[in-house]
Formats: structure tokens, C-alpha cells, sequence
């Protein structure tokens, strides 16, 4: 990720990132009172433990411990009866939140979120947009995600918003948030799904609503770019750096240093020669030719680029 681009909240406690979701406020309640009555059960049981050591240790007074007890009804049910009652009103304490997390209002924005290995891919149902590495939303409406994969089990997290749910393939799953306030904000893969799991990253934008309303109308930007300058942008937007280094060091995938115009030595044994073909069949069809050494796990791009942004990049390519 562009780090100079992100600017992320990085403001919070020691157990928690800063809160800009109002509405699950309940999460860090419950989180804190399980934390807390945790240390203070622990610190209670510590210091009975530490009591009992020295007063029941055996000295040459006592050569023998005192009486054998079997049982104490009174204090058996205290410590039976308080943690029921503890754990039953975290219970429904717990089932009231999740439901309200899991029922989006009415008047939701619907956002597409596809995890494929190792990238966020998000499409914009109302305008047909979409994004790779960035999903973008305007600030203080209800966002409903509507998620699946189309390989393993991924898991979308957005921290500051207190929503994380699995990303499986052939099923969709649903989260919903609302942002207080603008700013960048991370999105992480939480469920680990192979050698490019850490890497599979995406960033939150929360836009004001006329930003968001200029966004929709520019995109990203960057079509008017020189096409090589585009395609660097796109190298880190589109999250191709996840796999593909532009230094010659080895990743996932094939590094892009001096690729163009060498020859490729593929699985099948054939060799091909990395022009703008060959380059273009791979982004849109990944597993046609898979180069020697490397596994054929890239996923296509067919729909996720534009000609134009495919042009971008085979020029970065070539600039490399
Ligand atoms: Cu996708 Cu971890």
C-alpha cells in the first residue's frame, strides 16, 4: 500500500483503535467489561491463591493439615450462582448488539466486496464502478456489504468500525457500518489464506458527500496521466504489488523487472516472448500461461480493469 496516500487514524486506547461507527458503541462496552471483570476475577483468585499458601502451609506447629473438608454448601453455591447470573446478562447483553449489526436499515447503500487471493475487489451496483484496493463510501450513511470469494475463505475487518465477518465462496455474507466521520481507514484479511494473506490489505475512504459526489463522477482520477505514470499508480491501487515486486525480488508472482521484452519459460515447457500480448492474456486470463517456477494462482482481472488502465500498465511494465 502508498502509505503517503493512507494518512490512517492511528488515534485509540492500548486494547482498541479509535471508534468512528457510533452505532456499535455496545462492542467496546462489552469488550471492556469482559476485560475488566476478567483481571478483577483473576487478581481475586491470584490473591486467595497467594492467602491460602501461607496460611495453610505446614510448619512444625502443624505438622499435619487441619481437618479434612469435603464440602461447603454456602460457598459452592455463591460461586455457582454469581458467574449464571454474570454469564446470562452477558448473553443477552451480546445477542442485543449482534442483531442490531446484523439488520442494515432499510435505506442502505449495497456494495459488492468479492476477496479473491490477495486483493479487495469492490463494484458499485447503482453506477457500475469498481474499485480494487479501495473502497470508498460518503460519510454518516448506512453501508451494507453484500461479500463472497471466488477461492478460499477470506475475512473482511474494518477495526475502527467494530465489523468482521468471513468472505466464503459460493455463499455471500452481509455486514453493515456507517462512518461518523471522513478519513482513510484500514481493512485488513483476517482469516489466513495462503502465502499472500498479510498483504491483503485495502483501504476505507470516507468521503464527505460532495467528495463522494465528485468522486463518482471522476473516479480515482488519473485517466488524463502520461500512461507509464497511471500504471504505477495502478501497480500499488490495484494491489499487483502484493505479488509482483518491480526490483527483481521473487513474490507470489514474477517480478516485473526487465519482463517486458524477455523471454518467458513456461509450465507447459513452451517459452513465449513477454510482449504486449502476452502481458495483456495474462492479467485477463492468468492461467493461460503460467511461467515456470510459479503457481497458477493470480486471478483474472477481465472486468476490473479498463482497456485504458490495461494500457497503463503494460507501459509501466515496459518502463521497468
Ligand atoms: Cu485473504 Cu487472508
Amino acid at each position: 500500500m502508498n502509505t503517503d496516500t493512507l494518512n490512517l487514524v492511528e488515534t485509540g486506547t492500548l486494547w482498541l483503535p479509535e471508534r468512528v461507527n457510533a452505532l456499535v458503541a455496545g462492542v467496546d462496552h462489552i469488550f471492556y467489561f469482559l476485560l475488566w471483570s476478567s483481571f478483577i476475577v483473576s487478581a481475586i483468585i491470584i490473591a486467595i491463591t497467594i492467602h491460602f499458601l501461607f496460611r495453610y502451609r505446614r510448619t512444625a506447629k502443624t505438622p499435619i493439615g487441619p481437618k479434612h473438608i469435603t464440602h461447603n454448601n454456602a460457598l459452592e453455591a455463591t460461586w455457582t450462582i454469581i458467574p449464571i447470573i454474570l454469564v446470562i446478562f452477558i448473553f443477552f447483553w451480546g445477542v442485543n448488539g449482534y442483531i442490531r449489526m446484523m439488520i442494515p436499515p432499510d435505506n442502505a447503500m449495497e456494495i459488492r466486496v468479492t476477496g479473491k487471493k490477495w486483493l479487495w475487489e469492490f463494484k458499485y451496483p447503482q453506477t457500475g464502478i469498481t474499485a480494487i484496493g479501495e473502497l470508498v463510501v460518503p460519510v454518516n450513511t448506512p453501508i451494507r456489504l453484500v461479500m463472497d470469494s471466488t477461492d478460499v475463505i477470506h475475512s473482511f475487518f474494518l477495526p475502527n468500525f467494530r465489523v468482521k465477518r468471513d468472505v466464503i465462496p459460493n455463499r455471500y455474507t452481509r455486514i453493515w457500518f456507517q462512518a461518523d466521520k471522513p478519513g482513510n481507514y484500514q481493512i485488513f484479511c483476517t482469516e489466513y489464506c495462503g502465502d499472500g494473506h498479510s498483504a491483503m490489505l485495502a483501504t476505507l475512504r470516507v468521503l464527505s458527500p460532495e467528495d463522494y459526489a465528485k468522486w463518482q463522477t471522476e473516479g480515482s482520477g488519473g485517466d488524463d496521466l502520461p500512461l507509464a505514470e497511471l500504471g504505477a499508480r495502478l501497480y500499488t491501487s490495484k494491489a499487483c504489488n502484493t505479488c509482483h515486486s518491480t526490483d527483481g525480488s521473487i513474490k507470489v508472482g514474477p517480478s516485473w523487472q526487465g519482463l517486458f521484452g524477455s523471454q518467458r519459460q513456461l509450465q507447459s515447457g513452451q517459452s513465449v516472448t513477454a510482449d504486449e500480448n502476452y502481458i495483456r492474456e495474462s492479467m485477463v486470463n492468468p492461467g493461460a500461461k503460467v511461467v515456470q517456477g510459479f503457481q497458477n494462482v493470480m486471478p483474472t482481472y477481465a472486468g476490473s480493469l479498463t482497456d485504458n488502465e490495461i494500457n497503463a500498465l503494460i507501459e509501466y511494465i515496459k518502463s521497468l
